[in-house]
């Protein structure tokens, strides 16, 4: 059964109190910080996570795309964060940041952007917690979920299975009813989902709905 991670992007931000409790059923929250740069977003960050961190026994799952990202890990930890997830893209010190992370005491998590190679992630699977698959382009909740990227899905599945690690595979973008039995059954075991969830009235009932239609994973 793949862990389902809402993504509070897409929550109603003049009530996130009330939109955690609303999926509370979730093991894991995801919280996307954007800074304008790294991406063409801005979000929120860490004093909103330090505000909800106390409401809510979920794992905080928390993305950082934002540019460096090194000075603010700290302060990532210090709000409360479980996992800290940064991107392989423009990181010449990736195998430092995830350093960092584990010494701060958290999970660390590598995102892979759809243009990006999965042998970009080759030299940190000894150290790496989760890995990301980003299946759109970050910045938006929203879009459409790109297809190309379920070929990266299988085959950084079967770097775990190498690597001989627990290592979570996560998708995020686009993740629905739909897009659900095919990335589970590519290998994914962490599904992040922003409107399938908060777009809908019955939150708990889209969680359900997700979890019914995945599938186990085929080795390719
Ligand atoms: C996009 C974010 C996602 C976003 C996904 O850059 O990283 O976590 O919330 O949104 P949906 O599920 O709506 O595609
Ligand atoms: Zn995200």
């Amino acid at each position: 059964m793949p862990i389902i991670a809402p993504s509070l992007l897409a929550a109603d931000f003049s009530n996130l109190r009330q939109e955690m409790s609303a999926v509370v059923e979730a093991p894991w929250l995801h919280l996307d910080v954007m800074d304008g740069h790294f991406v063409p977003n801005i979000s929120f960050g860490m004093p909103v996570i330090k505000a909800l961190r106390p409401h809510s026994q979920a794992k905080f799952d928390v993305h950082l795309m934002i540019d460096p990202v090194d000075p603010y890990l700290e302060a990532t930890a210090k709000a409360g964060a479980d996992h800290i997830t940064v991107h392989v893209e423009g990181n010449a010190h990736l195998h430092r940041t995830l350093q960092t992370i584990h010494a701060l005491g958290c999970k660390a998590g590598v995102a892979i952007c759809p243009a990006t190679p999965p042998e970009a992630l080759s030299e940190v699977m000894d150290m790496v917690d989760i890995i990301l698959v980003m299946t759109v382009n970050p910045g938006f909740g929203g879009q459409k979920f790109l297809h190309g990227q379920l070929a990266k899905i299988r085959t950084l599945a079967e770097m775990i299975r190498r690597s001989g690690r627990d290592i979570t595979l996560g998708v995020d973008g686009g993740i629905d009813e739909t897009t659900t039995p095919l990335v589970t059954e590519a290998g994914a075991t962490m599904l992040v989902a922003g409107s399938a969830i908060f777009g809908k009235g019955d939150r708990k009932a889209a969680i359900e709905g997700m979890r019914a239609v995945a599938r186990p994973a085929r080795r390719a």
